[in-house]
């Protein structure tokens, strides 16, 4: 009885009278659903089932579903209450509690790879605003042996099919839904898998514990693979005394190999939870349906070992490499093919076998270079980053001092960090020139982010164009943005987009730079000469310390840092530029940093990172004077010999004596004396909360003079790019 109550009360709850909007004039454009109706709740869920916000009863006859009210009719007595077809072309309107779209229209998912699949739509029937397409790709299963993530994509609302980026052998659940200002309308899904993918690692090569007559024992390893099942195992017995080389398309039994002349074939295949630590070799055993054939005694043979993984009828393989083997077992040298194609290395040459090893280097040799054109082809498919070309080794730079190793797969493995913006989503606006770079232009543009366009800054890079050195130097400066990281007070790589021309790599964008804030900052307010503040001015400085404190701690070497690399993005936050892919300038704008450079440069040493805190001493100053310009009575030539003579800027009447002797510091000679940034931001931070003794005063005071400003003095007269 308590349950009856129950329910009637919930379904109650919502009552069509609760749901009355009121009187509207009917609206016939949108769509109208005769439906065999008797109460108007039937109508709401009539509507709601087909995504729309409104259902309308004209007349008590027919029920509409609509996303819009009409002109509301007022002060007709019967729309004080439900009209219920006393009154004339008058709806009833009802919500359905139904916001968000429909399900996108005619979704298709085809050409389902290794790698990717091509998913293309139409906008829902229902909805009101849709700002874009949000794709999810939910992992259900995997062979991958690490938690892989479900990547999700947005699009922008012109966008109606896209090609999406997966792993191998993966299930998803792939999800599609329009995304209106009322959260993620009712999604599309469905689950795919992907193919199978040539395994990740070649199995390895079996131990030969002896040869004996016919016979040879040998101990296979177990093999991982992320790209695929493991299906089973091959045994493959090589005849090495025969000059034929390795084909793993003519692989046959022994039967057949024998009959056809070919001097290898498959002696077993062994199921991966059958594969014994230890394995005879020419036992006459079947294996699977491979006969396992006596070897000829006095011939060579070395055994490959191959790896099958097959899923949905797609069967992948990949082989371990030839090692050689004596006729009683012992190994005579082996030949590593790692998978790095660049590794060979040869071991043990023994001079009596000079031939086998020339035999073995041809089989190598053909082995590697199916497999790098193997790898090749999945790139360029992937689109990975910069690898469309050949593959650039990235050595030691001037930008980081102790780099790490640099490996071949470095940016295969670096990529991962970097999100990769489809094509679709960016816009770049062709006609709004920021800069001009060392590899191309940079535009304005907007992506798409959370349902927002985000305006950023669009560094279009002509890949094939570039010389192998100008692509080894943007590789680098590229390298440099990733090795940043995101920090508030540094200018952010947003990430990267590839077509098969064109590298984009995208940036935040911030229009504003400091040396025209601090020029713009003068200005005289009552018994002031700047309408910013002393603490302002600090805090700027101190944000710029955090940015410069978190390069270093990335060792990265600035080499530039100046007020005019530094961005403002509103609220006063500084943003480091102009470093790595983040030098850009209009054309006739080119800093010249002479007027920032640390002594030691002028003298022919490297860059390091007291050199960045030399030059921001110079910025600090330049902060202080309100972009003023450094040693503004010395001309560009002039500079590096007076600096090392001991030229450095003066104290301003309004610096504290501690603050200009903080600056001092950062000019030392001896770059140890110098404070790295986290002591500077330290003492910035003490000076800033030291309000007895202020450490600077925009206080207007007699005979104030701003500081010279010198555009010419600046800027470089030869273009930089
Ligand atoms: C809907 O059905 C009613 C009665 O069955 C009929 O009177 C009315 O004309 C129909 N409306 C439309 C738009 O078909
Ligand atoms: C309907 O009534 C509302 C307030 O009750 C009023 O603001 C509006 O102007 C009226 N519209 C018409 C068409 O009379
Ligand atoms: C109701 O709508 C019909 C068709 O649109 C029209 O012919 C009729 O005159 C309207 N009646 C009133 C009272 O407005
Ligand atoms: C899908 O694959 C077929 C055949 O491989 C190709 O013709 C077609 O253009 C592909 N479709 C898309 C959308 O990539
Ligand atoms: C797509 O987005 C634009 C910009 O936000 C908007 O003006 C337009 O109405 C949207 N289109 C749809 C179908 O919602
Ligand atoms: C796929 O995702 C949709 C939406 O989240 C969900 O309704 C559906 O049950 C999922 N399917 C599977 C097989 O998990």
């Amino acid at each position: 009885m308590i349950k009856l109550y129950l329910i009637l009360f919930l379904s109650t709850a919502l009552s069509a009278d609760d749901r009355f909007k009121g009187c509207y004039k009917t609206i016939f454009s949108t769509q109208t659903y005769n439906v065999s109706w008797t109460t108007s709740e039937q109508c709401i869920n009539e509507c709601k089932t087909r995504y729309y916000r409104y259902a309308m009863v004209q007349n008590a006859r027919s029920c509409y579903c609509g996303n819009y009210l009409g002109e509301e009719v007022n002060n007709t007595l019967s729309c004080d209450q439900i009209c219920d077809g006393f009154c004339d072309n008058v709806t009833d309107v009802f919500a359905t509690g139904n916001l968000v779209p429909g399900p996108p229209e005619e979704v298709k998912l085809t050409n389902v790879t290794d790698s990717s699949a091509h998913i293309s739509w139409k906008p829902p029937k229902s909805y009101t605003k849709i700002n874009g397409y949000v794709i999810k790709a939910t992992v259900i299963h995997t062979y991958a042996n690490y938690i892989p993530n479900s990547p999700e994509w947005s699009y922008l609302n012109d966008t109606f099919s896209t090609k999406i980026i997966l792993l191998p052998a993966t299930k998803y659940n792939v999800t599609l839904c329009a995304l209106s200002p009322d959260g993620c309308g009712a999604p599309f899904s469905r689950v795919i898998e992907t193919e199978v993918r040539e395994p990740e690692n070649p199995p390895e090569s079996p131990n030969i514990i002896k040869r004996d007559g016919d016979r040879m024992e040998i101990e296979l390893s177990e093999t991982s693979n992320s790209n695929g099942p493991i299906t089973s195992y091959l045994v493959i017995v090589f005849n090495d005394d025969s000059q034929q080389i390795f084909q793993e398309d003519s692989l046959k039994s022994y039967y057949e190999a024998k009959r056809e002349g070919i001097n290898y074939y498959i002696t077993a295949e062994l199921k991966p939870e059958n594969i014994q630590r230890r394995f005879i070799v020419g036992d006459k055993n079947y294996y699977g349906k491979y006969y396992n054939a006596p070897l000829e005694t006095n011939v060579h043979y070395s055994i490959i070992i191959g790896l099958v993984s097959t899923l949905n009828g797609k069967t992948k393989r990949a082989f371990s490499s030839l090692k050689h083997t004596d006729t009683d077992g012992t190994e005579e040298f082996i030949e590593v093919s790692g998978d790095s194609p660049a590794v060979i290395i040869g071991l043990s040459v023994a001079i009596g076998l000079l031939s086998f090893m020339f035999i073995a280097g041809i089989i190598g040799f053909i082995i590697l270079k199916s497999r790098v054109t193997t790898r090749r082809q999945r790139l360029s498919e992937n689109q990975e980053l910069t690898l469309q070309g050949p593959m650039i080794e990235v050595e030691n730079n001037g930008y980081i001092p102790e780099e790490e190793h640099t490996k071949v797969s470095y940016y295969r493995d670096l990529k991962q960090k970097v999100r990769t913006i489809p094509y679709n989503q960016l816009k770049v606006e062709p006609t709004n020139l920021l800069g001009i770079g060392r590899f191309g232009r940079v535009n304005s543009g907007s992506i798409y982010e959370n349902s927002t366009l985000i305006p950023v800054a669009v560094y279009s890079i002509q890949d094939k164009k570039l010389s192998a050195d100008d692509k080894k130097n943007m590789l680098r400066d590229l390298d440099v943005l990733i090795k940043t990281r995101k920090h508030d007070n540094v200018i952010a790589l947003v990430g990267t987009c590839e077509t098969s021309q064109m590298v984009f790599v995208v940036l935040e964008y911030v229009s504003m730079n400091l040396k025209d804030l601090l020029l713009g900052s003068r200005d005289s307010l009552p018994g002031k000469f700047s309408n910013m503040t002393e603490n302002q001015a600090l805090d700027i400085a101190i944000n710029v310390a955090k940015g410069m404190s978190h390069l270093a701690s990335n060792k990265i070497i600035h080499k530039q840092l100046c007020a005019r690399n530094v961005m403002v993005a509103n609220g006063f936050i500084p943003k480091i530029s102009g470093y790595g892919l983040s030098q850009f300038y209009s054309h006739n704008n080119l800093p010249d940093y002479t007027r920032w450079t640390a002594m030691e440069v002028f003298k022919g040493q490297a860059h390091n990172l007291k050199s960045d805190v030399w030059s921001f001493g110079c910025l600090l100053w330049e902060i202080c004077v309100l972009g003023g310009t450094p040693y503004g009575n010395f001309s560009n030539n002039e500079i590096p010999e007076r600096i090392i003579k001991g030229l450095r800027l003066p104290q301003m009447q309004y610096f504290s004596d501690e603050l200009y002797q903080f600056m001092l510091s950062c000019w030392q000679i001896d770059m140890d004396e110098r404070p790295d940034f986290d002591v500077l931001l330290e003492s910035l931070q003490t000076f800033q909360e030291n309000s007895l003794i202020p450490c600077l005063s925009f206080n207007l005071y007699p005979n104030f003079q701003y500081e010279q400003f010198y555009p010419d003095m600046e800027i470089a007269v030869r273009p930089v790019f």
